[in-house]
Parts: C-alpha cells; sequence; structure tokens
C-alpha cells in the first residue's frame, strides 16, 4: 500500500501520523510519503523505526497513492486533491474545500460510514472537528427519538486554528505584549465571540460549517441547528454545551442506553465527582468523544427536551483520528 500524508509538520499532520502508527492496516512494506511546504523540505519525522524526509509538495506529480492523507488548507487541497483522486487515489481531505460538494461524502465512520460502500477513489471530506463531537452525540439520539431541534454554543480550543493558533496563545501567556495576529483580538485572558468571518446576516464561518455539516451528515437537511462559536484560551479540546429537542419523549435510562452503544462515544455516570467530570484537561489525547451532566429539561421522568455537555481533542477525534478511521473502513469494506 502506498499512503501520502500532506501537511505532515502541522498540528493535524503530526497526529495523522501518530494515528497511523497505531493502526493495524499498516503493515511493514507500506510506503509513506510525507508533503509540506517549501519551509519544511528536508526535515525528518519519525514514524515507528523509520526517519522519513519530508517532501515539497510541489513534487507531486504523476505520483499514484492509494491514499491521501490531507490537511494543509483549503488551497493546497483544490490544488491537488482532484489530481491525486483522477490518478486513483483515495483521498481524505481535513480541509473545509469540498465539504458540502454534492458528490464529496462527508463522513464519520460511526454515524455516517455505509456511504463509503464500494468507492474505489475519490474525495472523501473529513468534517469540521466541532461538527464531528457533535453528530457523534446526536446520532444515538435520532436513531433514539428523533431531532427537532439543537441549540449550542461551543468552547473551542487554539489548536483549531493549527500550529499557528498554539504558538499565538503560547506567545502571549508568555508575554506582555499582547498584539493579535491569528485572531482578531488577544486569546490570553479571553474569549472571542466568534470563529472565522463574520457572514451577511451574523454567523460567523464556523457556526455555519457546523449547521450545514451536522445537516448532510446526519442526512436531514431540514434540522434547526442554532449555534454560537467561540474560541477560548485552551490548547486542547472542544467542548460543546448541547441542548436537544427529540421527536419523542425520552426518560434518562433509554438515553443513557443510546449513548452506550454508541461506539466512540463516552457518556459519564451522573454520580460522577466533580474533579472527575470531562474537561479539555481529562480528554486531551483521548479518541473518544465525551457526554456528561446529562439531564432532561422540562420533564421530570420523561421529555422531549435533553441538555449535556460534550468534549472532545479537536486534534484527535475532530481530525486526525476520524480521518485514519475513514481509511480503515474503506480498507476494512475491501476484505468483505
Ligand atoms: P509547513 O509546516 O511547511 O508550513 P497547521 O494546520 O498546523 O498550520 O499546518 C499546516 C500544514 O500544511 C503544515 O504541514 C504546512 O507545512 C502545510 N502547508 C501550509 N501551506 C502549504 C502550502 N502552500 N503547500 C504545502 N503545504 C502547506
Amino acid at each position: 500500500m502506498n499512503i501520502a500524508l500532506i501537511g505532515a509538520t502541522g498540528a493535524v499532520g503530526r497526529e495523522m501520523l501518530r494515528e497511523l502508527e497505531k493502526s493495524p492496516f499498516i503493515q511493514g512494506d507500506t510506503e509513506l510519503s510525507l508533503f509540506a511546504s517549501e519551509r519544511s523540505q528536508g526535515q525528518f519525522l519519525r514514524f515507528r523505526e523509520r526517519s522519513l524526509k519530508v517532501r515539497n509538495v510541489t513534487e507531486l506529480s504523476g505520483d499514484r497513492f492509494d491514499f491521501v492523507l490531507m490537511s494543509a488548507g483549503s488551497h493546497v487541497s483544490c490544488e491537488y486533491a482532484p489530481i491525486l483522486a483522477a490518478h486513483g487515489a483515495i483521498v481524505i481531505d481535513n480541509s473545509s474545500a469540498f465539504r458540502m460538494d454534492e458528490d464529496v461524502p462527508l463522513v464519520v465512520p460511526e454515524v455516517n460510514g455505509s456511504v463509503l460502500a464500494g468507492l474505489t477513489s475519490g474525495i472523501i471530506a473529513n468534517p469540521n472537528c466541532s461538527t464531528i463531537q457533535l453528530v457523534v452525540s446526536l446520532c444515538p439520539l435520532q436513531r433514539l427519538a428523533g431531532l427537532e431541534t439543537v441549540i449550542l454554543s461551543t468552547y473551542q480550543s487554539v489548536s483549531g486554528s493549527g500550529q499557528k493558533g498554539i504558538d499565538e496563545l503560547s506567545r502571549q501567556l508568555h508575554s506582555d505584549v499582547r498584539t493579535p495576529d491569528v485572531y482578531p483580538q488577544p486569546i490570553a485572558f479571553n474569549v472571542i465571540s466568534h470563529i472565522g468571518a463574520l457572514t451577511e446576516g451574523g454567523p460567523c464561518e464556523e457556526e455555519l460549517k457546523i449547521i450545514r455539516e451536522s445537516r448532510k451528515i446526519l442526512n436531514l437537511p431540514d434540522l434547526s441547528v442554532l449555534v454560537t462559536t467561540a474560541r477560548v484560551p485552551v490548547y486542547h479540546c472542544h467542548c460543546e454545551s448541547v441542548v436537544v429537542q427529540l421527536q419523542q419523549a425520552v426518560d434518562l435510562a433509554e438515553v443513557d442506553r443510546a449513548f452506550g452503544s454508541m461506539p466512540g462515544l463516552i457518556c459519564h455516570a451522573p454520580d460522577l465527582s466533580v474533579e472527575e467530570l470531562p474537561s479539555p484537561y481529562h480528554c486531551t489525547e483521548r479518541p473518544e468523544v465525551f457526554v456528561s451532566r446529562l439531564r432532561l429539561l422540562w420533564g421530570e421522568h420523561r421529555s422531549r427536551w435533553l441538555q449535556y455537555w460534550n468534549v472532545a481533542d479537536n486534534l484527535k477525534k475532530g481530525a486526525a483520528t476520524n480521518a485514519v478511521q475513514i481509511m480503515e473502513q474503506v480498507l476494512r469494506q475491501r476484505q468483505l
């Protein structure tokens, strides 16, 4: 098998490399080629016992790969993904470039992995980090009682902006000079009320991504999603406060069972101590989505309204883990 990783030196790229290291599908004879920009050309990155040289993405010409994992921004994806796919690769793209294209599957394997059946080449989009952790928690609720409305507020870490976001927070935390570069305001000791540019009518780009992508993944084009996204001075993990209106009333035991049967989701019991409640502190480096503080609203025993707290590592399940799981699911389906 021949795999390429484009954007290998970035925050998500390095995490993808670590996920590939653990993958049982990567054997000793798997060829792995690493690409980034001219800036990183000639650097070496460790992969298991090997030291792999990073090449400039411009050296890609006519190469044929079985899988290409990309996380180098939309520009690079637009330039290279269609060519690589045309040469027969399955391109798993972490940028937002193709996510809403009708003929490009947008995939969270536990939720809609069946759309990968029979795929032999082409582009597969990896969803936005906040969308992934949201739909992993919504999917069991959709199957249990149907979804009517989702209202959420996010608290998103700086690694969602890549290495430059991590560097900016670190610089501002360790200096009195807090001139912003990546964000519109200083991020140290601050909370920024929006992520990405504000669009006409008010929503920011991140909010539009969550609304559109969750509708596509859940196959619910009319789902009401009301969302506010905020950037917080935390390095890793996104948190979400989620309120869901279901189509049918449920009790907590039913919801607990539904969450419990969802792969990749850990739902904490209500008697968890406050010290143990999931937070970025606990969930960094973990591949799962963590749900806690589950409550019924406006109903003592049964209700259509539900509220919970959702945490996941945005570089893991929100990006690299999900991308590698897509690749593994394609390979698993080929073995059937
Ligand atoms: P480089 O490290 O050489 O700049 P992050 O999301 O953490 O910012 O990482 C982005 C990744 O995409 C890095 O690996 C970066 O490489 C790569 N990248 C950014 N711009 C380009 C480009 N124009 N061509 C190829 N790779 C790029």
